[in-house]
């Protein structure tokens, strides 16, 4: 339900975007929702991009926006960096894809086990999806189960193994104790909720009790080490080291999706930042700087069974996997990722959120902002958010009123209150930022 000052937004947002609607009609006529897109979709409709360099992009009707939400985490870099691009047109004078490999995949292999030690063994995807789709396929071979457990809330991609209570409604949510499977739609099976077990994120009471009673049959527990799609939900201290210790006593594999966290929020992701081995690691957004790649990896006896040699090996293929542009590309991000990059990167999100959490105070608006590295999430609160449920019961209509009102400021930020710094911004596009944020609490005030 939106309220009168969300229908006003709505209207300055169609006087203000006309080449986007005309747009979106024209792309509905083919495209059901406008686009390939769920997540890109909001009411009234998504603004059509025309370009983008470092943090600014500029829309088809001509409007110039800071960028604080780069590709929804994926451009640490920006967008068009110089040496991305470079490094890109270099390839692509090269040819673009073989029926071989190129010497690229090994480079950039290497280069990942040497920030990511727990990857000793890797292979690349095209998405952060097949990633943790092949994870935990993987993890059920390896070990003959065929339950999945995974956290309330928590977004592992389209794969039909994982799309069970990402978003379920408080009401079909179930007892805290014991969550219900709620299927994401129509399209998932009985047989997938039935293998699916939920957890309640940071409870680790409830978590105990739920993997001990399902431990005979359970090949993985899939976390996002950061609570990612329900509001960068860090870990409480010590709860990473419980899933490492109980999974290990269990024999239970324990699989990082780090799609958003890798090479984020810190230079070896958040199993560097909570000193958790993972058995298994799913990579993808940041690492392909802007181009498709994704890329899963592990422990050497679970990797070895996508060996093509082997008799009873696991079948992996893809005709643009491991595609030489994105490779490159990725090797390129990761040299520019310096430890100086991450410092100033973690420095101006602390300036951010000390001047949301300042803004908010003034205004009397509850807030609470929750942050991880470089990324960080507005809730419109007054409770500490620890989990799914506790994101779920903030206000959604201010959200909504938040995040169409920065857009219409200029500065787009995700409907559900996402932001991150990418390291083309300076202070000066911080300072615009909350600025910015200033001038949106007035869409915050009325209903
Ligand atoms: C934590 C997490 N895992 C997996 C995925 C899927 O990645 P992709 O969109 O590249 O398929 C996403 C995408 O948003 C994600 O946030």
């Amino acid at each position: 339900m939106l309220s009168d000052t969300s229908e006003t937004l709505k209207q300055l947002f169609k006087d203000r975007n006309k080449r986007s609607h005309n747009a979106f009609k024209k792309a509905q006529n083919i495209l059901p929702g406008g686009s390939t897109r769920e997540i890109i979709f909001h009411q009234p409709y998504p603004l059509y991009i025309r370009k983008g360099k470092g943090c600014w992009i500029q829309d088809i009707d001509g409007h110039r926006i800071l960028d604080f939400l780069n590709n929804y985490t994926s451009l640490i870099l920006g967008h068009a960096h110089p040496k991305i691009v470079e490094a890109v047109k270099s390839q692509i004078i090269n040819g673009t894809s073989f029926s071989a490999p190129t010497e690229h995949e090994q480079i950039l292999g290497t280069a990942i086990n040497e920030r990511i030690p727990s990857i000793e063994s890797i292979r690349f995807t095209n998405s952060g999806s097949e990633a943790t789709s092949l994870s935990i396929l993987a993890a059920k071979a390896f070990t003959g189960n065929k339950k999945i457990a995974k956290f309330e809330g928590a977004h592992h991609g389209t794969n039909e193994n994982t799309m069970v209570s990402t978003n379920p409604s408080l009401k079909d949510a179930g007892p805290k104790e014991k969550p219900n499977s709620v299927p994401d739609g129509p399209h998932i099976q009985p047989n997938i909720l039935e293998n699916t077990v939920i957890l309640p994120f940071n409870n680790q009471r409830t978590c105990e009790k739920l993997l001990y009673q399902n431990r005979e049959e359970l090949a993985a527990i899939i976390v996002e080490p950061v609570l990612g799609s329900a509001g960068i939900i860090p870990p409480k201290e010590g709860f990473m080291q419980f899933l490492g210790e109980i999974t290990e006593k269990n024999n239970i594999l324990l699989i990082f999706d780090e799609v958003v966290t890798g090479f984020r929020i810190s230079r070896g992701g958040a199993q560097e930042k909570y000193r958790v081995k993972p058995d298994l690691t799913a990579l993808g957004k940041n690492i392909g700087a802007g181009f498709p790649l994704g890329a899963f990896g592990g422990r050497k006896d679970i990797m070895a069974q996508f060996e093509p040699t082997r008799e009873n090996r696991i079948h992996h293929s893809g005709s643009l996997n491991a595609n030489p542009v994105s490779l490159k590309a990725g090797l390129t991000l990761l040299e520019e990722l310096t430890n100086e990059n991450y410092r100033k990167l973690s420095e101006q999100t602390s300036n951010v959120v000390r001047g949301l959490e300042k803004i908010f105070s003034e205004q009397r608006i509850d807030a609470k902002i929750t942050q991880s590295g470089s990324l960080f999430v507005v809730h419109f609160t007054s409770e500490k958010v620890i989990d799914y449920r506790s994101a779920m019961r903030e206000d959604t209509v201010r959200k909504f009123n938040f995040f169409l009102g920065m857009l219409l400021n200029g500065v787009m930020i995700a409907p559900r209150g996402l932001g991150c710094i990418s390291t083309p911004m300076s202070n000066r596009d911080i300072d615009i930022f909350i600025q910015k944020v200033v001038e949106s609490t007035i869409y915050l005030k009325e209903r």
